[in-house]
Order: structure tokens, then C-alpha cells, then sequence
């Protein structure tokens, strides 16, 4: 039996007496300690692939902070990597792949991996965070959405342009929906084999969702998100196993995401809660939406803003509303910030519970 099962239940829109929360990168490059760990570990890589330096840097977050879910310490970038396409990361530049997706020949050879074999040191990272939480809070799984995949794969690392993966969406688009579809198979085996390792609610991260026209966001990304939805198995030992959908910058279309039957939407900062509450019609509950670079600002102005979030999504009633950042935490905060945010939440929420 969990100890702290709040996530769960705002997630699934059932009462709670405080507003969950955690943080988008909470065991991350902010912390001293998951610096002392990473060096430790070699590289980001050696950490995600470490069992015990990857359950290590999951619980460091939850032993400074009274967070209300751990989240699975790895990488959405482990899927391409496990087709073959040798993911690393050099200093200051962020994911690089040697070998990217350039044509159809590319595309044909992808095979969706198995995700115990290539992927193993997931599901034991996975297993191994579950015992250590010991049902103190749940364990998130997650994976990238197929077109989010999709960019790092086409542009061979990060970009602002998105000139290669939207050449090819456009000149190309059935090359891009074979792409996009072995990435979806991908991410559904992937986060079914977490589900069966233990992860309790999974989230799929659709960092560039937002990047599209509505018209290209509805064929190239939401149409696998709902593959995804639709193919993940959504009970384990009788609990139900929250999905959660996050594109950033799709706060026009949350509507057609709570269609797609998830249990919650992530927001980013940009979105007024009311507003994306009101568009959803409290189909779906909503995880979100500070702006991450509010823990700039002082203690006193991070609780303002904590309050601020707080009453724009109102009385929780029949929604459900989980706190997060809009996008991760950034690696200049300072620790001592995030106290002060993470308990601010808690203390000023429960007006909002009945
Ligand atoms: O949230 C968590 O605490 C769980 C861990 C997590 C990481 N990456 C750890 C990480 C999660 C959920 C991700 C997802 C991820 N990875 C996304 C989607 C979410 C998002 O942030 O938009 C994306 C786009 C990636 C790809 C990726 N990995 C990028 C762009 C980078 C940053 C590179 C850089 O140097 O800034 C990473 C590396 C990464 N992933 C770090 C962490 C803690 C930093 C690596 C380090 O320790 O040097």
C-alpha cells in the first residue's frame, strides 16, 4: 500500500487533501549531490545505465524535498539509441547521435527494440527504484512522444529550426509516418515493459509538439500519441496506471488531447490554468504550469506565484490538478529555493480541497 498516493488520485480526478507535486529534471544538474554522483558515473549515459547510481539519483530529490512522486532517472533518448543510432552527449551541445535517420532506406531498417534486452537496464533501474521507494510515494515511468523522438533523430541532436525532420515531414510524408509509427510500437512496448517493472503512472514527453501547424500537429503527433494511449496497458495488480500526455506549447489543442482518453495533460507556463481547465471541461486533470525561471526570483515571490498558479486552476471540485513546473528545472536554482517552492504548495493548497 503506497504511503503518499495523492499523484495517483489527482491524476485519476479523485479527492485529495493537498496539491501533489514534483518537479519536470528533479533529480537533476541543481542538486550537488547528483553531481558528485554523474562524476562518479563517467557521463549522463553511465548514469542512466548504472542501476544503483540511476535509483541514487532518483531518491536524491525526495530526501531533500517532501515531493509527492519520484520519477524514473534515464533519458527519452534511450529508444533511439537501443535502434542503433549511438546516442552521446558532448559537453555544452547537448544529445548528438553518429548516426541519424537521413532517407528511407534509414527509416526501413529501424526495428522496434525489445525493450528487455537493449532496453534491461531500464526495466532494472525501474525494478530496483521501486524497492528502495518502499511505497513512499509512486514511481513515474516515461518516454518521448514519436515526433519528439523523431526531431532528435532527423536533425542528429537538439535544434531550433527544425529544418531536416519538417523537410522530411513535408517532402516526405510517408517516409515520416513509417518513422513515426515504428517509433509509437517503440514507445508503447517500452512503457508497458516499465509498467511491468513497477512504474505506477507513465508520462510521455512531446517537447516539440508545439513546433507544428494544428493541421501537422493532429497527423504527425497527436495521431501517436493516441497509438500510445490506446496501446498502453492501463492496469497492474488492479490499480489503474494514470497516462499522462505532455506537448509543450500546445495550449490551443488541449481539448483534442483529452480526447485522445488519458488521464492528465501537462502544461506549460504559457497556458492560463482557468483557461486550459475550461477548454478541457474537466475531461482530464491538469499537471502544471509554474514558469521555471520563477525559482530565480526570491522566496517571498516564488510563494506569491505558487499562490498565483494555485488560484488560477481554483477549487479542485471534479478536476484534479497536479504541480509542476511548465519544463524542467533549470541547473542554476538554488536547492534551497525548491524547499521553499515544494513547501509552499502544500501549505497554501488545501483551501482548494474540500
Ligand atoms: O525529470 C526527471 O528528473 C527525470 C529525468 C529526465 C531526464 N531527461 C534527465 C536528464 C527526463 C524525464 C528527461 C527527458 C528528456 N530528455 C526530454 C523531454 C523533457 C524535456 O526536458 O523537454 C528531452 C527533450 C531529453 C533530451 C535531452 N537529454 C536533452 C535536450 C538534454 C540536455 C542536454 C544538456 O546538456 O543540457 C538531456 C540530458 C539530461 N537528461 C540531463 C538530465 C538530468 C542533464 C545531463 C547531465 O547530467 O549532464
Amino acid at each position: 500500500m503506497l504511503k503518499n498516493d495523492r499523484f495517483l488520485k489527482a491524476l485519476l480526478k479523485q479527492p485529495v487533501d493537498k496539491t501533489p507535486v514534483w518537479m519536470m529534471r528533479q533529480a537533476g544538474r541543481y542538486l550537488p549531490e547528483y553531481r558528485e554522483t554523474r562524476k562518479k558515473a563517467g557521463g549522463f549515459m553511465d548514469l542512466c545505465m548504472n542501476k544503483e547510481l540511476a535509483c541514487e539519483v532518483t531518491m536524491q530529490p525526495l530526501e531533500r524535498y517532501e515531493l509527492d512522486a519520484a520519477i524514473l532517472f534515464s533519458d527519452i533518448l534511450t529508444i533511439p539509441d537501443a535502434m542503433g543510432l549511438g546516442l552521446y552527449f558532448s559537453t555544452g551541445e547537448g544529445p548528438k547521435f553518429n548516426k541519424p535517420i537521413q532517407n528511407a532506406n534509414d527509416v526501413e531498417r529501424l526495428a522496434v527494440p525489445d525493450p528487455y534486452d537493449k532496453l534491461a537496464y531500464v526495466m532494472d533501474a525501474v525494478s530496483l527504484i521501486r524497492q528502495e521507494l518502499n511505497d513512499r510515494v509512486p514511481l513515474i515511468g516515461f518516454s518521448g512522444s514519436p515526433w519528439t523522438l523523431a526531431t532528435y533523430m532527423v536533425e542528429g541532436g537538439s535544434t531550433k529550426e527544425f529544418g531536416k525532420v519538417k523537410g522530411m515531414m513535408y517532402d516526405s510524408p510517408e517516409i515520416m509516418h513509417k518513422l513515426l509509427d515504428t517509433l509509437a510500437k517503440s514507445v508503447i512496448q517500452y512503457l508497458n515493459a516499465q509498467i511491468e517493472s513497477g512504474a505506477q503512472a507513465v508520462m510521455v514527453f512531446d517537447t516539440w509538439g508545439g513546433v507544428l501547424t494544428p493541421r501537422d500537429y493532429k497527423d504527425f503527433s497527436l495521431r501517436y500519441l493516441q497509438q500510445i494511449v490506446d496501446g498502453i496497458n492501463r492496469t497492474k495488480d488492479g490499480e489503474q496506471i494514470p497516462v499522462v500526455l505532455f506537448s509543450k506549447g500546445a495550449g490551443q489543442w488541449l481539448d483534442l488531447m483529452a480526447e485522445t482518453g488519458c488521464d492528465a495533460l501537462g502544461v506549460d507556463w504559457t497556458v492560463d490554468l482557468s483557461q486550459a481547465r475550461k477548454l478541457v471541461n474537466d475531461k482530464v486533470a491538469l499537471q502544471g504550469n509554474m514558469d521555471p525561471c520563477i525559482l530565480y526570483a526570491s522566496d517571498e515571490r516564488v510563494e506569491a506565484e505558487v499562490k498565483n498558479v494555485l488560484a488560477s486552476y481554483g477549487k479542485v471540485g471534479n478536476g484534479g490538478h497536479v504541480f509542476n513546473l511548465g519544463h524542467g528545472i533549470h541547473q542554476h536554482i538554488d536547492p534551497s529555493r525548491v524547499k521553499t517552492f515544494i513547501d509552499a504548495v502544500h501549505d497554501h493548497s488545501t483551501q482548494y480541497h474540500n
